[in-house]
């Protein structure tokens, strides 16, 4: 069996105003009627996999623990990080805590903020991982890029064919120059963000490219104590960790990284306009429209209407390109092509308090 270990402890600006500080972007119902999170976790479990861990911090424990009893899904541990210290340090903590009880337990991480509508081909990419995960490898889930994005790790092919394949290099964030050239050299994959390995080899590459992590997180585990059924890490050795993602500090530095390839439809939602080219993949609409039950178009085109409270209707009359997003004490108004730039809005409003 597969311990399945969700990252739930980010937050995410661009999609102001329905993601805040204290409700951040996966626990939102963004497209459907799950929560992102709620998928996620739906998304790895059942046959195969262990109830799953989840890596949050203490502001989101009970939003953690009310989601899944609301999906249905049995929680095996809900851990509390002292502070956000990146994922380098909660996915070590996850694979120690795993060879606790089985020090070759197979382990997969991901964040809890992606969109994978096709749950069977990703099953079955998790599937084809699983025989070189078994023999030492850590394995990455490569997706086809469309563009130079500079938010995302590459993954260098060393070989061509299907099936799993060694990966030559592992580069995190890119400037624009180096994203363009590997997006035309064409060997290049997206990093999906999704690691499967097992426990005992995680902890080794650790121990070999990021040995200063070990001691502290070991410490913080050690002192964990169980607090309302959650597993809270002790707090004091736990800052002393470096606060680093797991992409630079092991993933650029192992020479074991195997990738599968990923071809369904994924999305980290890094916007509104992801939201509403997702939404409109599962609804399409002509005209480009993406309503909910809260708002209503009229003569629109290539819109995003929302509202997230039923005390606020939102109509649109002959828009284009624009995105509305209201929730019961903010409003959105946004041109389509801008999105982007919802992170500034966050920015503005803090200094203007
Ligand atoms: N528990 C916990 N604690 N989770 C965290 C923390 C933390 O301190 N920091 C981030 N996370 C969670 C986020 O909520 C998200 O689900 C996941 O870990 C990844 O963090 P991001 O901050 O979203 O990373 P990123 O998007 O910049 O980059 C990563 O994902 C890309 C794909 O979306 C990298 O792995 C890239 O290589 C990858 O392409
Ligand atoms: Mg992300």
């Amino acid at each position: 069996t597969i311990t399945p270990v969700l990252m739930a402890g980010g937050s995410g600006t661009r999609l102001w105003p329905v993601s805040r500080k204290s409700f951040p972007k996966q626990f939102a119902a963004l497209v459907g009627d799950e929560t992102l999170f709620q998928a996620s976790a739906r998304r790895l479990s059942g046959e195969g996999f262990a109830d799953p861990v989840v890596m949050t911090n203490s502001d989101f424990r009970f939003i953690v623990a009310e989601q899944l009893e609301q999906a249905g899904i049995q929680a095996g541990r809900i851990v509390i990080e002292p502070a956000g210290r990146n994922t380098a340090p909660a996915i070590l903590a996850a694979a120690l805590m795993v060879a606790e009880t089985d020090a070759q337990g197979m382990v997969l991480v991901a964040p809890s903020d992606h969109v994978i509508p096709d749950a069977a081909a990703f099953a079955a990419a998790v599937a084809e991982g699983t025989g070189p995960a078994a023999e030492g490898r850590i394995v990455t889930f490569g997706i086809t890029p469309d563009r130079p994005e500079t938010g995302y790790g590459y993954l260098e092919l060393a070989g061509a064919g299907a099936g799993p394949q060694p990966l030559a290099r592992f580069v995190e964030k890119p400037d624009a120059d180096r994203a363009a050239r590997m997006l035309e050299a064409g060997n290049f994959l997206w990093n999906a963000g999704i690691f499967l390995f097992r426990a005992d080899v995680m902890i080794q590459a650790f121990r070999d490219h990021a040995p200063h992590y070990l001691d502290p997180v070991q410490a913080s585990l050690s002192g964990a104590q169980t607090d309302l059924g959650f597993l809270r890490l002790a707090k004091q050795p736990w800052l002393e960790v470096e606060d680093q993602s797991i992409d630079y500090a092991v993933m650029e530095k192992a020479d074991n990284l195997t990738v599968v390839r990923f071809s369904g439809r994924w999305s980290d939602l890094g916007g509104w306009d992801a939201v509403w080219r997702e939404a409109l993949d599962r609804t399409p609409s002509a005209e480009g429209v993406v309503c909910d039950d809260n708002s209503t178009a009229i003569d629109c085109h290539d819109v995003l209407l929302r509202s997230d409270s039923d005390d606020l209707k939102v109509v649109g009359i002959g828009l284009r390109d624009v995105m509305v997003v209201a929730t019961s004490d903010a409003v959105l108004v946004a041109d389509r092509g801008r999105a982007q730039e919802v992170r500034k809005a966050v920015t503005a409003l803090k200094q203007t308090r």
